[in-house]
């Protein structure tokens, strides 16, 4: 089932998500449809407050760019309550885009190396250092689960900008290839 996305202004992408218990009904299936959702709008993750529920569960899907990164061959995995615990000293900045901001694209300075906490999609326990555009990803989705959106992470300068894009969005104009709920 393809859920529709919601876009910025929607409340729930400003709420902190919680952390699920083990025993959450029905979690493969929500899983598998934030993968077909996710997929569907040829994005490369998705945070469940995405979708309207403000719980600690993310989908990654990289396979798209394994052309020119074959480690990412196949790679679709989902996050259960990930939580990142220790970052680098340092910061790159990337171009992103997100799934629930369409039309905007910006540069955002992240630390480059994450140690992140979560359980996979058997609920195994994880707790590991990643680097790299997966690193990248993470911080991105994981910040949706703190309320946050790429765009609070840009420049005061870039973000006047952004400003009346923004608040179109917020006013429902959006136009995109995917279902949305703004
Ligand atoms: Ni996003």
């Amino acid at each position: 089932m393809i859920y529709p996305i919601y876009i910025y202004g929607q409340p729930v992408l400003r709420k902190v998500a919680e952390d699920i218990p083990l025993d959450y009904p029905n979690l493969q299936e929500l899983i598998d449809n934030m993968y077909e959702t996710m997929f569907r709008a040829d994005g490369v993750g998705l945070a469940a407050p995405q979708i309207g529920l403000a719980i600690r569960v993310v989908t990654i899907g990289l396979d798209a760019l394994s052309e020119d990164n074959p480690e990412f061959k196949g790679f679709k995995r989902a996050y259960i309550n990930p939580h990142i615990i220790e970052t680098s000293d340092d910061e790159v900045a990337m171009e992103e885009g997100c799934l629930s901001v369409p039309g905007i694209h910006e540069s955002v300075k992240r630390p480059s190396k994450i140690r992140v906490v979560y359980l996979d999609e058997q609920l195994q326990p994880h707790d590991e250092w990643v680097e790299g555009f997966l690193a990248r990803v993470m911080q991105h989705e994981f910040d949706h689960l703190d309320g946050h959106v790429f765009v609070d992470r840009v420049s005061p300068i870039r973000r006047q900008l952004l400003k009346s894009k923004l608040i179109n969005l917020t006013k429902g104009k959006v136009r995109c290839s995917y279902k949305t709920k703004s």
